[in-house]
């Protein structure tokens, strides 16, 4: 059988422009065609390390061994252990072409538009962990491509955020924080000031109540004729975690009093932060101190897969108790007024639409953050209760005309994203 080797030299002999040996064999190799090689023909020496990536001092050398073994072209890939890893090739690397292992072509050249990146094309990214699910870079690239500018957002596979930050500071880059065990990014914005600061904006919160906003005024016309609609509102926020955060604050900036309602602690504090009442999701279902409130869903409760929950229903609670006769008569007839012993099925099924629809009565306007599915029970049951409606998928939308605005300093192109976003959401 015939040798690699021999096979490679025999390429060379048949015209071969490029021969990739590793590191380990490239002295036999080059030195066996001394003198033989064709004028366009180049040795490719390679090393791979599937362990982590070496300090850039032993890079350098490696560098330099492969060059004394020959090497026309010198290519080197390491395994990085942390995105910062990838800081000390790039320093080795400022006159190379980098490529990255884990791209598909198409996705260089489709999702990352790779033929149109240049040395000053400007870096935006989200990070997270994980990252790769996030649908920016593929809403962003295709927009910042139709809109000719010269710019690539990329996914940022981020273990540790202040090693990241400390790495990449002196990078024109811009961040997504990903938020506490979900898998939604919390949309704050970092962006690298010309002086070296970093700037944060939280554009969920912008995105969300911008759009509300919209809808009261198209409710109300224009009243009231100077500042928000939602001044003196009654605002109720479910959930305390990322996106409840981000509404609870936009909401008291725009002089709306703030309840929050959570199923932990959480609710206290934030409702302390922005100054208004906490309750607990229970209380929620019975809380109507006045008429015309705003209800906000930021809980989870409602989204893929768990597609037939609802925050604030009480079916769920009402078949629990009806499935459970041992239940004292008192607990099932004294705060809801019925017993349910005693109900036909359809006696049930108008008392559970009744009281849900009790619950939500007191509301001028529910929204929710989540927008998978974009129509989720809570909303669709405030719809039928005539409520006016505002989608996540608006929330998501609208801070994506704010990142593209902080990024690029440009208004969004918004029946671009409009577009994209129905294309790709
Ligand atoms: N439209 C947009 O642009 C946008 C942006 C960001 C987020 N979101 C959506 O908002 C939702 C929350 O995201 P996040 O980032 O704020 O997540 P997060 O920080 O993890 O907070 C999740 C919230 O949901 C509550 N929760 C979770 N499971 C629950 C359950 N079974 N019963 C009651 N409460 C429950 C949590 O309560 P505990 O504190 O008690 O755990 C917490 O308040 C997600 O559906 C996400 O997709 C949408």
């Amino acid at each position: 059988m015939m040798k690699r080797q021999d096979a490679l030299r025999l390429a060379v002999e048949f015209g071969a422009y490029y021969i990739d040996v590793e590191l380990k064999v490239a002295d036999e190799f080059t030195n066996s065609i001394f003198g033989k090689k064709p004028e366009k023909f180049k040795v490719v020496v390679s090393s791979h390390n599937f362990h982590n990536t070496p300090s850039t001092e032993d890079i350098g050398n490696l560098v330099a061994r492969m060059q004394a073994a020959g090497a026309d072209i010198v290519k080197i890939a390491t395994t990085a252990l942390d995105i910062t890893d990838v800081a000390r090739v790039f320093q080795i690397t400022v006159h190379s072409q980098l490529a990255g292992k884990q791209l598909q072509i198409k996705d260089l050249l489709d999702l990352y538009n790779f033929k149109l990146i240049k040395p000053d094309t400007k870096v935006y990214g989200i990070i997270g962990k994980p990252v790769g699910h996030s649908k920016s870079p593929l809403l962003f690239n295709e927009a910042l491509k139709k809109v000719g500018l010269n710019s690539v957002y990329v996914h940022l596979l981020v273990d540790d955020v202040k090693r990241f930050f400390n790495t990449y500071s002196s990078m024109s880059i811009c961040w997504w924080m990903m938020s506490r065990g979900s898998s939604t990014p919390i949309h704050l914005l970092i962006l690298l000031d010309s002086d070296g600061t970093l700037k944060s904006y939280n554009t969920d919160y912008i995105g969300a109540i911008s759009a509300i906003e919209d809808r009261l005024r198209e409710l109300n016309g224009s009243i009231p004729a100077v500042g928000s609609p939602l001044a003196g509102k009654l605002f109720v926020v479910l959930g305390a975690g990322g996106a409840g955060k981000s509404l609870a604050y936009g909401a008291q900036q725009k002089g709306a009093r703030v309840v929050v309602a959570n199923r932990t602690f959480e609710a206290k504090e934030l409702a302390e932060k922005v100054g208004g009442e906490a309750l607990t999701l229970q209380e929620v279902n019975d809380f109507h101190p006045e008429e015309g409130m705003i209800l906000a869903n930021t809980t989870s409760v409602g989204m893929k897969p768990n597609i037939n929950s609802t925050p604030i229903s009480k079916v769920a609670l009402f078949l629990y108790f009806f499935y459970s006769p041992r239940l004292p008569k008192v607990m099932l007839s004294g705060k809801y007024n019925c017993d349910l012993r005693v109900l036909s099925i359809d006696g049930l099924i108008s008392s559970l639409l009744r009281n849900l629809q009790e619950a939500l009565k007191h509301y001028d306007l529910v929204f929710d953050a989540i927008y998978t599915p974009k129509d989720t029970r809570l909303l669709r049951e405030a719809r039928e209760f005539g409520k006016i409606i505002v989608y996540g998928t608006e929330m998501l939308i609208r801070q994506g005309f704010e990142q593209y605005k902080n990024f690029t300093g440009l208004p969004a192109p918004e029946d671009l994203f409009r577009e994209l976003m129905s294309r790709h959401a």
